[in-house]
This record gives C-alpha cells, sequence and structure tokens, in this order.
C-alpha cells in the first residue's frame, strides 16, 4: 500500500533498522522493487531521481505509473523525489502526491544550501510531504568522485535546526554509481553524527559496500540506505545473459523481464541484509 515515507523511515529509525531506498528509471525497476520487497515482508521506498525525469523528459508519467505500483502493493510503500536541485520539480512532486522529496543543494556554500532547504521544507511541510536534504558532498554525482568530503557533526546538528528537515544525508565515504572499489565507510562518523543529529541519516552511494559494511553502518546510525546502480547491474547482466541465450528473441518482454526478475531477487536479498 501507498504508505508516507515519515511511516516507513521514523519506526525504523526508532528501531535501530534499515530501509531500503531503490532508484526507479522503468516501470520494470518500479514493479521489480515492490516485487522484491513483498517476497522479504519489508517495507520499501521507491525513488525517482531528478536525472530519470530529465531521461524521460517529464515527472508525471514514470510518477503516476509508480504511485500506481506502490498502492496495488501488499508491503508498505513509499514514492520519493531524489536527488532533486529544482524547486520547480519538488513543487510537481509535491502536487502529483509524492510522499517525499530529498532537494540537493549541496554544491552550495553552507548558507545558500540552508536559505534554498529551509525555503523548500516550508512549501513541503505545508503539504505534509517529508523532506531530505544532504550537507558534505557524496562524490560521484557528475562523474567525479570526491573520496575525501565529509559531514561535520556539529554543523549537521546546526543545519538540521536552521532548516527543519526530516532527514539528512551525509558523507561518510561512500560514492555514488560504484565510482569507487576502495569505499571505506566510516563508522566512527556515523556514530558521531548519530548522536549529534535528532532526524534519520541517509546513506548515498550504497551499491557495492560490502554487506557485513551495510549492516555495521546500520548498527552505527544509518537508516535510510539509498541504492541504484546495484540494480542496473543486474538488470543489464540478465538482459546480456538473455540476448546471448537467444539471440532471435524479438520481444522486448523476454529480455526485460529477465531484468526484472533479477531486480527482484536484488531486493530481497539486500532487504535481508538491511533489515
Ligand atoms: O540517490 C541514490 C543513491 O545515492 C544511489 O547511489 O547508484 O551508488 O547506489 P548508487
Ligand atoms: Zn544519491
Amino acid at each position: 500500500m501507498l504508505t508516507p515515507t515519515a511511516e516507513i523511515v521514523g519506526p525504523a529509525a526508532a528501531a535501530g533498522r534499515g530501509v531500503g531506498a531503490f532508484n526507479v528509471i522503468q516501470l520494470e525497476h518500479a514493479q521489480a522493487v515492490v516485487a522484491g520487497a513483498e517476497a522479504a515482508g519489508a517495507p520499501v521506498v521507491l525513488q525517482l531521481s531528478e536525472n530519470a525525469v530529465r531521461y524521460h523528459g517529464a515527472l508525471e508519467p514514470l510518477a503516476r505509473a509508480t504511485l500506481a505500483i506502490a498502492h496495488a502493493s501488499s508491503t508498505p510503500v513509499a514514492v520519493h523525489l531524489d536527488h532533486a536541485t529544482d524547486a520547480g520539480l519538488v513543487r510537481e512532486a509535491v502536487a502529483l502526491g509524492l510522499g517525499s522529496v530529498m532537494y540537493d543543494a549541496s554544491t552550495m556554500s553552507y548558507v545558500d544550501n540552508v536559505a534554498t532547504t529551509a525555503a523548500v521544507v516550508e512549501h513541503c511541510h505545508a503539504h505534509d510531504v517529508w523532506v531530505e536534504a544532504e550537507l558534505g558532498e557524496v562524490g560521484g554525482k557528475d562523474g567525479v568522485h570526491a573520496p575525501g568530503a565529509r559531514t561535520d557533526p556539529g554543523q549537521a546538528r546546526s543545519f538540521v535546526a536552521a532548516t527543519g528537515v526530516d532527514a539528512l544525508a551525509v558523507a561518510v565515504g561512500t560514492s555514488h554509481a560504484m565510482l569507487t572499489k576502495d569505499a571505506a565507510l566510516d563508522l566512527d562518523l556515523i556514530a558521531r553524527l548519530r548522536a549529534e543529529v535528532p532526524v534519520p541519516l541517509v546513506l548515498h552511494g550504497s551499491s557495492g559496500v560490502p554487506d557485513d559494511d551495510l549492516r555495521r553502518a546500520v548498527v552505527a546510525g544509518m537508516t535510510k540506505i539509498n541504492i541504484a546502480t546495484q540494480l542496473n547491474k543486474a538488470f543489464t547482466a540478465a538482459v546480456r545473459a538473455h540476448l546471448a541465450d537467444d539471440p532471435l528473441v524479438v520481444d522486448t518482454r523476454k529480455y526485460l523481464g529477465a531484468g526484472r526478475d533479477a531486480v527482484a531477487a536484488e531486493v530481497t536479498r539486500v532487504l535481508g541484509v538491511l533489515t
């Protein structure tokens, strides 16, 4: 069932559990993530990134399809806008009925990040929409890996107080899109952030982080665990294998279906690690 993000992430943070937040690019991703979550008996977050919106040329078609899939699910499913840098897109997501947004002004100065994020929070809270923001840039978003970026716990506490955000994405050693194989999670920093920051913490760039490290990150205080590239890797490997096995196939359902099944299995596996 379609569920407000706050009702999935809040109880998980209180209980020290992780919540899987998986990116949706195509319809098949949304179907696969929900099937995987139903098999795991776990709630899940489906997230649509600004990049995915650019790929489709609009938010509405994918958002409406994803909301319908969430609505029909037997497990709690939240629908979230991911890495929005455009406040207009945030407003559109709110109007379409998404339960939460991530507004990402992490490349701005601290002062501008606070000011623009606070304005987004004001609009979203007026519509009961939960807001995640980012402080201390997690690398890899534009093909640039910033392995040294770290979020300062004292600044994170001030940022949350000044903006009123409901969750905070922090830089603790991961990088987007599996751009580094040497991602080393700073577990000590996660614990210090947890002690300082009164809202749930979000780990971005979680693809490729070894399962044991993901477990340790949750124990240390991370709640929402964002995974995208790892699902695309599973999807594409299954499509490739199907095409190699059956080079004469023309029905797209045959190989996209294989990709969808592979993603569902990977989601079930990851949710077993997180919860
Ligand atoms: O916001 C989405 C995530 O941070 C995904 O990162 O592709 O490295 O798993 P990833
Ligand atoms: Zn991210």
